[in-house]
């Protein structure tokens, strides 16, 4: 039985603010019995959310990280010190992260090798883009995205691993996924997945992204390889993200 798990990735959005109201809504909110929460606010934010959730079960997330443990690169973040500040989990490979700072499929292992190496879980992120989704590669794409950094992992590592499905037309644009278009591509990579191993392919937790909101959530969320949610914009709302939190339960 996988637990589902709602991820709130509040990219560079937040405040001070949304931090106490979230820490106190959370704090007197009823969960459903099976769910894991995580928030990933941005990095001046992690210690004061840290602080705001403790009595709660929310646990914390980063949006990426340095693969590298330290030393002279100006403005980076390493896992290390993501580690220190009670984080738990890290993104590796998101659409912005691949788009915007030319992250490519090595980068992306090389950032989820050092979430790894410090016992952060990693959340690799894939999805294709609208381009590529009318070309008919949706599945070519996911999946060398998927297989890149599984081919390179230990068997113990890849187990670790949470798996995102994040189709970039659907990112912040109001536009989701159909459930059914969903499922499709996340049954894709668990067959895929159990090409390794099927205890792994049936462990494994997949979430969707891209526009989930409290009013589409439940129906995402009852297809049979939708383990949870990567929510962007509607993380950003303490009410509707505690509405799709319900209802994962
Ligand atoms: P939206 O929910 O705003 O579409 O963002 C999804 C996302 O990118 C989460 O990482």
């Amino acid at each position: 039985m996988r637990v589902p798990l709602i991820a709130g990735n509040w990219k560079m959005n937040g405040s001070a603010e949304l931090v106490d109201a979230f820490g106190r809504a959370f704090a007197d909110a009823q969960l459903p019995a099976s769910l894991d929460v995580a928030l990933f606010p941005p990095f001046p934010y992690l210690d004061a959310a840290r602080r705001a959730l403790a009595e709660t079960p929310v646990k914390l997330g980063a949006q990426t990280l340095n693969p590298l443990a330290s030393g002279a690169h100006t403005g980076e973040v390493s896992g290390g010190m993501l580690k220190e500040l009670g984080v738990e989990y890290a993104l590796a490979g998101h659409s912005e992260r691949r788009q915007l700072y030319r992250e490519d499929d090595e980068a992306v292992l090389d950032r989820l090798l050092a979430a790894l190496s410090v016992s952060l879980t990693p959340v690799l992120c894939v999805g294709e883009t609208l381009e590529e989704r009318d070309a008919n590669r949706t599945r070519d794409v996911v999946l060398r995205q998927v297989g890149y950094v599984m081919a390179r992992l230990e068997p113990v590592q890849r187990r670790q691993v949470i798996i995102a499905y994040e189709p970039v037309w659907a990112i912040g644009t109001g536009r989701t996924a159909t459930p059914e278009q969903a499922q499709e591509v996340m049954a894709a990579i668990r067959e895929y997945q159990a090409s390794f191993d099927r205890e792994l392919a049936d462990g494994l937790r997949l979430l969707y992204g891209g526009s989930m909101n409290a009013s589409n959530a439940a129906e995402l969320l009852s297809q049979p390889d939708i383990d949870g949610g990567l929510v962007g914009g509607a993380s950003l709302k303490v009410d509707d993200f505690l509405a799709i939190c319900q209802s994962a339960g």
